[in-house]
């Protein structure tokens, strides 16, 4: 019954695909143009990746990499090491979310102690699932057929629990893989050798993201696993990481996962790159108004933003043909991603934008949301869980235009400083008439590690009826909405007129994502506006973008 299901699908969607023939007419185009999907976090069986893979294929994107493994589960069997995908492939939750709440090291007593037991289970009790060797071999020639080369991505050293779960030696601590043993290497080796057999892709991923331990050893330990790479006759690929923290050998291809401009200079070092920078690429984000999507990590990456993904056009033009600019990618990482429907809605439209690029197309981007617009439509015709571009509502309507108020341009004291990595436009942020937009990294958003105490001076004292502040909650990123907000209205002197007090909206506590207005009104002839903001017993952020007086 499934088989047939797929085939009506297949049928369903050569009709509604555009034909290989306007791929031909593009220009510059890349040669790697990738989906990157974790299944890992969340495993998704084989007819989900089939159906990704048609889609991709009639959509001009040609290269699928997959992330098989993570600290939430291994998804290949690989025979020499049985218990990789006995113990880790089953977790004791269903959604990483649930899972990753309850690990060990999340509680008070087992903060800090680095040996815990990762919580795996087995295939009877546990959630989760693998590919067995035959089923990839399968799905690989399943992809060829559609012109797609599957690339398989093993990570090392780093989010690797499941792997030091299901064999502690290999552990240096119960998260990364030991650097300094000969048996890290053998067994890394062992696995690669199997991956190799299976992936005719002349690639192989090793991650290198994110390591936290070993300082100063990765970049001798990537070398280490690049000559097994290329002894296995592969290419090696790691994530920038192997550019910015290690000095890499200029055969290893860098995936471009952070900021961008790293890959001018990896290109400059003679490697060949791999554009996915996360605040473009990576689709565990919304695509439209937070509020009614599904949750996501955080950001706000709608098919606009990912089209405008930072592909310097000189460095497309020289790197593309000197082959040093091998591509783009979007990617999707899964922790907020617990089904397949949602995974495809995440993917679909917004994967069209990097096909886009990556082919090189000419035409405006008025045209292209047109089409995609009509893509998204005939893939819903036919079962596509894709999201609904032509009903797209679009950025915060408050961002659009500055907002005129009487503090505008007046200064702020801060009493407790605002984080440097999101300090948007300074001391001004606060007056500067600029709401932020549905992602608190457009540096519009002032984020704080702790309470805000600011001073808001009017310069000399006005009537006030309202001081509204709106505060920022996204779960995935810790950054919550305030518990209390407090406003002292103050006399030139500095004598205090009036306080009054907001609270956070109960029904608020939980919501992964809200924009949250508060707002209290009180008519006062003031000078000075003592600010406070303090956090619910949860800490984390608060994001604040406009003081907004009336
Ligand atoms: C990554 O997102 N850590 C590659």
């Amino acid at each position: 019954m499934k088989k047939l299901i797929l085939s009506i699908f297949l049928v369903a969607m050569a009709m509604v695909s555009c034909n290989n023939k306007s791929f031909q007419e593009e220009t510059r185009q890349m040669e790697w143009r990738g989906v990157m999907i974790d299944v890992s976090r969340h495993f998704y069986p084989m007819d989900v990746l089939k159906r990704q893979i048609d889609l991709m294929g009639n959509y001009g994107l040609n290269t699928l990499h997959l992330h098989l493994t993570d600290a939430a589960g291994w998804r290949l069997e690989i025979k020499k090491y049985p218990r990789l995908t006995d113990l880790g492939a089953w977790r004791t939750h269903q959604t990483w979310k649930e899972w990753w709440a309850q690990r060990p090291c999340a509680t008070e007593e087992t903060k800090g102690n680095e040996w815990f037991t990762p919580a795996f289970s087995d295939a009877q009790n546990g959630f989760g699932g693998f590919y067995t060797q035959d089923e990839m071999r399968e799905l690989v020639s399943y992809a060829q057929e559609r012109g797609i080369t599957i690339v398989p991505e093993i990570e090392f050293p780093a989010h690797s629990e499941e792997v030091v779960a299901a064999y502690p030696w290999v552990g240096y601590n119960h998260a990364e893989m030991d650097m300094t043993k000969d048996s890290t290497y053998m067994f890394m080796a062992d696995v690669l050798a199997e991956v190799a057999e299976i992936f005719p892709a002349p690639y192989i991923h090793v991650g290198g993201d994110e390591s936290a331990t070993q300082k100063g050893l990765q970049p001798e330990a990537m070398r280490r696993i690049q000559k097994i790479v290329e002894g296995l006759g592969k290419r090696m690929i790691v994530w920038d990481e192997g550019l910015t923290d290690n000095p890499a050998d200029s055969a290893q291809i860098i995936m471009v996962w952070r900021n961008p401009d790293t890959a001018t200079e990896a290109i400059r070092l003679g490697h060949a790159v791999i554009m996915c920078p996360s605040n473009w690429c990576y689709l565990d984000s919304y695509q439209d108004r937070p509020q009614g999507q599904p949750e996501a990590m955080g950001g706000y990456r709608p098919l606009s933003h990912i089209y405008n993904v930072p592909l310097d056009s000189a460095l497309c033009a020289e790197a593309t043909s000197t082959g040093h600019l091998l591509g783009i990618q979007a990617c999707i990482f899964t922790e907020y991603v617990p089904t397949p429907e949602i995974l495809e809605y995440q993917i679909w439209p917004r994967a069209l934008a990097i096909a886009e690029r990556g082919l090189g197309r000419t035409r405006s981007y008025e045209e292209f949301h047109k089409w995609a617009i009509s893509v998204a439509d005939s893939m819903r015709a036919v079962g596509v869980n894709a999201f609904d571009l032509g009903n797209e509502y679009g950025e915060r309507h408050e961002s659009l235009q500055s907002v005129e108020h009487v503090g505008l341009g007046t200064k702020v004291t801060y009493n407790n400083p605002y984080n440097s990595y999101y300090k948007a436009g300074g001391d001004s942020t606060l007056t500067d008439g600029i709401c932020g937009t549905w992602n608190n990294n457009d540096q519009r958003w002032q984020g704080f590690i702790r309470d805000i105490d600011i001073v808001v001076d009017l310069g000399e004292e006005k009537e006030v009826s309202s001081v509204e502040l709106s505060f920022l909650q996204i779960l995935g990123p810790e950054i919550y909405l305030p518990a209390t907000v407090n406003v002292s209205f103050l006399r030139e002197d500095n004598s205090n007129i009036a306080s009054s007090e907001c609270k956070m909206p109960v029904d608020l506590y939980e919501a992964p994502f809200a924009v949250q207005p508060y707002k209290i009104e009180s008519v006062q002839k003031a000078r000075y506006l003592h600010i406070t903001a303090q956090r619910t017993p949860r800490r984390g952020w608060l994001f604040l973008d406009e003081v907004v007086v009336r």
